[in-house]
């Protein structure tokens, strides 16, 4: 059995198999509409249900208790029980030579901390992939197993991708395979994916908010903001727990250099004496909340562990006043892309 999925306002309309979730029936009729985790946590894909009902069991973190009352679902989870009239946030047509798998080349490794590894990987002569700037590509390795990394450099630099990942002990991908690579060794690699980058139609103040490697979209949107002269004010509050994981730090101070309204704040939430840290403490998103007594008029882009931009996304828009369609993140869900 299937059911019509009308989507308020237009003429788009398409089927959803029982069981199968509004986001999967979207995509396999060809239309795109906002997603990045597909796992109920980033909240990236909520949208409202005009008409009809669903059942949305599962994971629901990427909600705030606001959605929640305005009746918004995650149409990653939410499975029709009926026909159904839809409001996302936004659907268009998918353009099927968007996205592509191509064999990279690793290029460079290096390791800037302990547990983070940056894998520099090139795209076969001649190949460029457009994305933009936040957006992730999977790794398809072993029997077609896929992990989601986000692309640091910016669109301009498109001949390859730079990855800023997290060794997990035991990680299919991070533990086993990473630091087997070599120079020279090739990657599949599918690109690009995701809804986290820069919204230009606005020109209010931005937040990035990043913890740990939660800092690679945000650079590549930094980067990408500043080579377009973007002038609206910039603030990079960038999480840790110890001195050493902020592991590119001369970044965010050469992007002080460069504009005038960029701010950079560091935070660490368990530096040590051997630190010698004198700068903020605490959980990053705290730390924004304490220099902003609202955040009525800005836009945040937060990034990085699923429990801070869970947090973020909860006090930011309940305690802060920012407007929930103002709230923007990749959450690093652990586990197999899909
Ligand atoms: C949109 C997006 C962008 C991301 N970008 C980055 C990035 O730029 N840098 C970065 O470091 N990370 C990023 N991540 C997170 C990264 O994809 C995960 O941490 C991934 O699990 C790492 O793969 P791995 O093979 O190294 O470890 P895995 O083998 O996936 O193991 C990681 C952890 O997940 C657990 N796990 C394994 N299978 C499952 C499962 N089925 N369900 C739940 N948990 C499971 C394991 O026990 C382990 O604790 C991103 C995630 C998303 C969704
Ligand atoms: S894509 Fe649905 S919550 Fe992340």
């Amino acid at each position: 059995m299937s059911y019509r999925i009308q989507v308020a306002g237009t003429a788009h309309q398409f089927d959803c198999a029982e069981g199968e979730t509004l986001l999967d029936a979207a995509q396999r009729a060809g239309f795109e509409m906002p997603y990045s985790c597909k796992k109920g946590i980033c909240g990236s894909c909520r949208g409202g249900v005009v008409d009809g009902q669903v059942d949305c069991a599962g994971a629901h973190e990427g909600l705030s208790e606001a959605d929640r009352a305005r009746g918004m679902v995650l149409y990653c989870r939410a499975k029709p029980q009926g026909d159904l009239v839809i409001a996302p946030a936004s659907i268009s047509k998918a353009d099927p030579s968007a996205r592509r798998v191509v064999k990279a080349k690793v290029f460079r490794i290096s390791r800037p901390a302990p547990d983070v590894t940056q894998l520099q990987l090139r795209f076969p002569a001649g190949v460029k992939v457009k994305f933009r700037a936040g957006q992730y590509l999977q790794v398809v390795f072993g029997e077609n197993e896929r992990r989601s990394f986000s692309m640091a450099n910016p669109p301009s630099a498109s001949d390859g991708a730079l990855l800023h990942i997290r060794n997990v002990e035991g990680g299919s991908f991070s533990g086993n395979v990473l630091p087997t690579l070599q120079p020279g060794d090739v990657l599949n690699v599918e690109l690009p994916y995701g809804d986290f980058y820069l919204r230009e139609d606005s020109d209010k103040p931005i937040i990035f908010v990043a913890s740990g490697t939660g800092f690679a979209p945000i650079h590549s949107i930094v980067e990408y903001a500043l080579s377009r002269n973007v002038q609206r004010p910039m603030s990079l509050y960038w999480g840790a727990r110890r001195a050493v994981d902020l592991y590119a730090l001369d970044v965010p101070k050469k992007w002080l250099e460069r504009s005038a309204g960029f701010r950079f704040i560091p935070v660490l939430s368990a530096p040590q004496d051997e630190d010698g840290w004198t700068g903020r403490t605490g959980f990053v998103h705290q730390a924004v909340m304490d220099d902003h007594p609202s955040l009525e008029n800005m836009q945040v882009y937060a990034c990085g562990a699923p429990a801070m931009t869970s947090a973020a996304r909860e006090d930011f828009t309940s305690l802060r006043a920012l407007p929930s369609d103002e709230f923007f993140c990749d959450a690093f869900v652990a586990g197999p892309a899909n």
